[in-house]
């Protein structure tokens, strides 16, 4: 009984550390829970698709900014977003301009995916919560 409940705990804390290990390494794709990856246009022009950090949008913004102001359809892969666009000031580059956000000229930060990647949602579609769990 008690090499059962020490065991477990073992293999508990030894999970928690390693996921700690894993979270604070860096990685080339910073992708994360909820992220969602746009790559329509990025890979087939030689540059690295693009992940967006929904939730730390989400939490700044109101929804109905992106979704209703600047057009953003609300689904993972719904948009036809070009850099031609942004650098003209629609999209991300509402932002992204120098004024609200750091300007379009750093690539990296947008473009931080590994080649390769899916558009799409990091994750599942789904809103996990009360009802659901
Ligand atoms: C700063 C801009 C911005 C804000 C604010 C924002 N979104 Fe989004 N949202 C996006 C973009 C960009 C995408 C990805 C679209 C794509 O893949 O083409 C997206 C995708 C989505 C999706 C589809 C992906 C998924 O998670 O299933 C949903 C649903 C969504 N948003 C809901 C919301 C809700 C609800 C809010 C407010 C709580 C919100 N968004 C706030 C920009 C925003
Ligand atoms: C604020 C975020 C952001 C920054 C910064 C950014 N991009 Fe983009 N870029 C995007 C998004 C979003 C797309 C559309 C992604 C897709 O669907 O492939 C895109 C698409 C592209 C494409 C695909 C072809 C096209 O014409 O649309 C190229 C090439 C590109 N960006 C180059 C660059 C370069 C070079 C820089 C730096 C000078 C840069 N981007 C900076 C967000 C950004
Ligand atoms: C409504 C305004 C708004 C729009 C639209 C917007 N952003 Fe941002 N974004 C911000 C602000 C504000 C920050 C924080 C800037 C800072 O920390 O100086 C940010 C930060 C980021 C970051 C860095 C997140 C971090 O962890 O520090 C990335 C990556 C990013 N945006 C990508 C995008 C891409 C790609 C799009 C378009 C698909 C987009 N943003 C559209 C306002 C916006």
């Amino acid at each position: 009984m008690f090499q059962n409940k020490a065991s477990r705990w073992i293999i508990v804390s030894l999970t928690l550390v390693f996921s700690l290990l894993l979270a604070g390494l860096p990685s080339v794709a910073n992708a994360e829970y909820g992220d969602v990856i746009l790559n329509k246009y990025s890979d087939a022009n030689d540059m690295a698709p693009v992940i967006y950090p929904h939730w730390f949008h989400r939490i700044r913004f109101q929804c109905k900014v992106c979704h209703s102001e600047l057009g953003f359809k609300m689904k993972a892969g719904g948009n036809d977003v070009t850099m031609a666009d942004i650098v003209d000031g629609q999209f991300c580059g509402m932002c992204h301009n120098g004024e609200i956000a750091w300007t379009t000229e750093n690539c990296e930060l947008c473009h931080s995916g590994k080649p390769g990647l899916k558009s799409g949602i990091i994750g599942t579609h789904k809103t996990l919560g009360p009802g659901i769990w």
